[in-house]
């Protein structure tokens, strides 16, 4: 298994393991996604998926994602194909197709998930993250505990780069350090709203952000906590992306979380 510097991670937030699963596998992802893209019909409207206007949380396309396979569109597509304007699909991946399936189970996933502390990890949601040449769009600087909240707080992101992904293309950017701060926002359920409630008001720490460059095939783990974005791809290069987000079934999960799993519970790696 690849080398984990347990120390590292907890004094930075993240890690950045390099070759952790084969090409073969993110060949396997990305042939399997463009699949699902080619038979998906998006029909006369277009479920635009944007990380700054939350008005498609009103959606329950977007609601019902949490164990299904949904499509969501980039804000800035027009006239692109649908291949080309997708900005993500979500959000179980990892439980209803059989591809996904498999590489999101791989010993060396659940091996990590051990290392970092993980007793009963529950995979909770996948994303297949496509940041498109050109339209790609930013992602604002979030915790994903925000999103995905557990009492204590558990969830664990495991982002597999399917291309390079690098400065001009829009990898990942991380605050060092900054998981060691409060979470700072709760986007629940409240009634049939889907709510952003501030939590506590310290601003992000005044650190310099680190571009987490990733190579093709390469695992960044990012703890629940850390601050986190990423840049808009304005190159010609696509970035594609497998997010696997992980708690501990140990930890309360709360009836108020945006996603819920009523008729699909969350399992681990078996
Ligand atoms: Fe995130």
């Amino acid at each position: 298994m690849t080398a984990v510097d347990l120390d590292a991670y907890a004094r930075d937030g993240f890690l950045v393991l390099e070759d952790f699963v084969a090409p073969s596998d993110c060949d396997a992802l990305q042939e399997r996604a463009a699949k699902l893209v080619a038979a998906f019909d998006p029909g006369p409207t277009r479920t635009v998926f944007s990380a700054r206007d939350q008005d498609h949380a009103r959606d329950r396309y977007f609601r019902e994602s949490g164990e299904a396979i949904r499509f969501f569109f980039e804000e800035g597509a027009t006239d692109q194909s649908t291949a080309q304007a997708l900005n993500k699909i979500g959000h179980a991946l990892h439980d209803l197709d059989p591809v996904f399936d498999s590489v999101s189970r791989r010993p060396q996933f659940a091996d990590l998930a051990r290392t970092l502390g993980f007793r009963q990890p529950l995979l909770l949601q996948s994303m297949y993250l496509f940041k498109q040449p050109h339209i790609g769009a930013e992602v604002g600087w979030h915790q994903d505990a925000t999103y995905l909240y557990t009492r204590p707080s558990t969830v664990t992101g495991f982002w597999l780069a399917l291309d390079d992904a690098d400065r001009d293309n829009g990898c990942l950017l991380a605050l060092p350090g900054g998981h060691r701060g409060p979470l700072r926002q709760r986007f629940r359920q409240v009634g049939n709203d889907l709510v952003t409630e501030i939590l506590d008001p310290a601003p992000w720490p005044a650190v310099e952000p680190v571009a987490l460059e990733a190579r093709r095939g390469s695992l960044v783990v990012l703890h629940g906590l850390l601050p986190h974005a990423s840049a808009p791809n304005r190159s010609p290069r696509q970035r594609h992306a497998y997010a696997l987000h992980l708690i501990d079934a140990a930890a309360e999960y709360p009836a108020d979380n945006w996603l819920q799993r009523p008729g699909r519970p969350p399992r681990g790696f078996m």
